[in-house]
């Protein structure tokens, strides 16, 4: 495949385009450009895909910066979707950026040492998280570097239609008017404006994807790999930190642009269809192992497990004695925090049948025998995975609003009426509850202070606040601070967790 003579003709382009800046207002009134190989390409009528699959190319980030077009906030040319410093931003502060040198410091080398993978640029079972692998057919530009971790184009798309269209001064007018779903279609541009598409991006990662050879093993994590955390999708976006705008901060003509709807809860709407993916992906996810597990006769990883009932302080009496479930007292249970928010959403939608059956018919199949029964859980955890995807529709097709929105908080603090089931369960009500006041807040709604302070901090043990910001930080275990050294999720404890959520929610009255 060729790229670099194209590529090259290409970023010519856009320097003499940048320097031609004074002719754009002639150029914009024109929709064909120069096409990146010599042809020309309508840009306002959007060239039918015909159903072949655009060619990938991945660029680097430095390739969104060239002609100061993210950074600095350097491009002023009307209308601008973007504030254009998204390049500084993230190299300030996104975890995104250091996830490659996540594998070359001290833990990643340990982990890549114990489970001899070889060099951290040749380990294709972390990059596939931690930066990229090239698929085949797949090509690099120039300023690609793996070294630059989960890079722009990871998540925005690797294609060069858009990268293309979007940048030159000739094209990109044009560009910024067409619907998200065509620069996506036509374009390779990831429409990830849309909750579903985004938080399945996210979970690919943060939850795993067989088909994309995405998973932290057991044998990862007995090596040394973190616990993945619980994911949530509006609040992890906030604390990626956001690179954009929140459609609601954006000025009122990128608005009209970007179909705007004021009245919409827009966080809270995207927590929602999120929550309803993210179950969805965890669904197949296990539903995957679970079909080879039963093929080949073994037992399910033990990483799809929780992995707090395996590794738990032993005392005289423990919570866990009291908890009910379908199986024998000893049987391990499978993660449960994907199951909380969409379950809470099928209340708010008005049915509260399918998810509990739908449940119980997973246990049964975990608990049937230890460690489950791979078939049966299979076909458990498919039900749900579609269960999951048609919620997610209806929670995308009905928008909240005034009417439905404060619904919602109601749902989410009937959280002190049953305990949750574990630190990871009580974290994605947390998270929903801080997303649905952010949007309860932007709609100068009354919000109950304490109540967030209480979540937000220390006290509430949630450790809602993630570590974010480049940089290494100490892994668990080698902090100098022993309070903060206290593994949250082993420290937690839902009754000493619903006795001072009580006491808040009583103080808020
Ligand atoms: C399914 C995706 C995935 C795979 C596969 C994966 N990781 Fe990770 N890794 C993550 C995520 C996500 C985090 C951040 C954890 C969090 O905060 O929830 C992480 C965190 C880490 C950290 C800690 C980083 C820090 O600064 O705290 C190291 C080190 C690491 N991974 C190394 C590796 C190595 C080495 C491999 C291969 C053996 C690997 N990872 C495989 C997703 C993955
Ligand atoms: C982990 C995924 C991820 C990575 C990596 C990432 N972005 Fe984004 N970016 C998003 C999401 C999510 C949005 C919000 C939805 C949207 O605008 O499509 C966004 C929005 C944007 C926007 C629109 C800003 C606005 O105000 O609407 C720009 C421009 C952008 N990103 C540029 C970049 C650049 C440049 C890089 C690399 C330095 C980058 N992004 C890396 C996920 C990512
Ligand atoms: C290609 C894989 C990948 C994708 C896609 C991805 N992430 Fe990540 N993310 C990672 C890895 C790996 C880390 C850990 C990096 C490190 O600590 O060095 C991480 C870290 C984070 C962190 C910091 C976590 C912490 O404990 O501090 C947040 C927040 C986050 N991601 C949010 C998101 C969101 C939101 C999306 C979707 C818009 C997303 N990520 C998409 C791989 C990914
Ligand atoms: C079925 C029980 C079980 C489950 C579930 C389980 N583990 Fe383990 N894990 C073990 C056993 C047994 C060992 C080996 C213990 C040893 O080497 O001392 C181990 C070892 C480890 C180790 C290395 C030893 C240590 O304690 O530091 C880590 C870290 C670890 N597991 C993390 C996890 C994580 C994270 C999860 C969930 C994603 C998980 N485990 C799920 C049983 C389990």
């Amino acid at each position: 495949m060729s790229t670099y003579s194209s590529n090259r003709g290409f970023w010519r382009g856009l320097t003499l385009g940048v320097a031609f800046f004074g002719l754009t207002l002639f150029l914009n009134l024109l929709t064909l450009r120069p096409g990146v190989r010599g042809e020309s390409i309508a840009v306002s009528k959007a060239e039918p895909a015909a159903g072949k699959p655009l060619p990938k190319l991945y660029f680097g980030s430095k390739a969104c910066a060239s002609a100061g077009c993210h950074e600095k906030g350097q491009v002023t040319d009307p209308p601008l979707l973007c504030r254009g410093d998204e390049l500084d931003r993230f190299k300030a502060h996104d975890r995104h950026a250091d996830a490659y040198n996540a594998m070359t410091g001290k833990l990643g080398r340990d982990i890549l040492k114990r489970l001899n993978l070889g060099e951290p640029q040749t380990a294709t079972d972390c990059l596939a998280c931690h930066s990229v692998n090239i698929e085949k057919g797949a090509t690099k530009h120039e300023s690609f570097q793996l070294e630059e971790g989960v890079g722009c184009v990871v998540c925005h798309g690797a294609h060069e239609r858009w990268v293309g269209s979007h940048s030159l001064v000739i094209s990109r007018s044009a560009f910024r008017i067409l619907p998200r779903e065509t620069k996506e279609s036509d374009y390779g541009m990831t429409d990830l404006w849309d909750p579903a598409k985004r938080t399945a991006l996210c979970a690919s990662c943060h939850v795993g994807n067989q088909e994309q050879g995405k998973f932290v093993t057991h044998d990862m994590y007995a090596a040394g790999h973190p616990p993945l955390q619980g994911f949530e999708v509006a609040s992890w976006s906030n604390q990626m930190p956001r690179h954009w705008q929140l459609l609601r901060e954006k000025p009122k003509v990128v608005q009209k642009i970007q179909g705007h709807n004021s009245s919409v809860w827009e966080e809270s709407q995207l927590m929602l269809v999120g929550s309803a993916i993210t179950l969805r992906e965890s669904m197949r996810l296990l539903a995957s192992h679970a079909k080879t597990a039963s093929i080949n006769g073994e037992m399910l990883d033990w990483a799809l497990f929780d992995c707090y009932a395996c590794h738990h302080p032993l005392g005289p009496r423990s919570w866990r004695q009291n908890q009910t479930h379908p199986g024998k007292p000893g049987r391990v249970p499978l993660k449960t925090w994907p199951m909380v928010l969409p379950g809470m959403g099928e209340k708010l939608l008005g049915s509260k049948e399918e998810v509990d059956q739908l449940t119980r018919e997973l246990e049964n199949a975990t608990y049937s025998r230890p460690f489950g029964d791979p078939k049966k859980i299979q076909l458990a955890s498919e039900k749900i995975a579609h269960w999951a995807d048609a919620i997610a529709k209806s929670f995308a097709s009905q928008p909240l609003d005034q009417k439905t929105g404060p619904k919602l908080g109601s749902e989410l603090l009937k959280i002190w009426q049953a305990p949750p089931r574990d630190f990871d369960s009580a974290r994605q009500t947390g998270w929903a509850l801080l997303t649905y006041h952010s949007d309860e807040a932007a709609l100068g709604r009354n919000i109950n202070k304490e109540w967030l302070k209480f979540l937000e901090g220390y006290e509430s043990g949630l450790d809602l606040k993630l570590k974010t910001g480049r940089g290494v930080r100490p892994a668990r275990g080698e902090v100098a601070n022993p309070k903060q050294d206290d593994s949250p999720p082993d420290q937690f404890h839902p009754d000493g967790f619903m006795g001072k959520l009580k006491f808040y929610l009583q103080e808020g009255k």
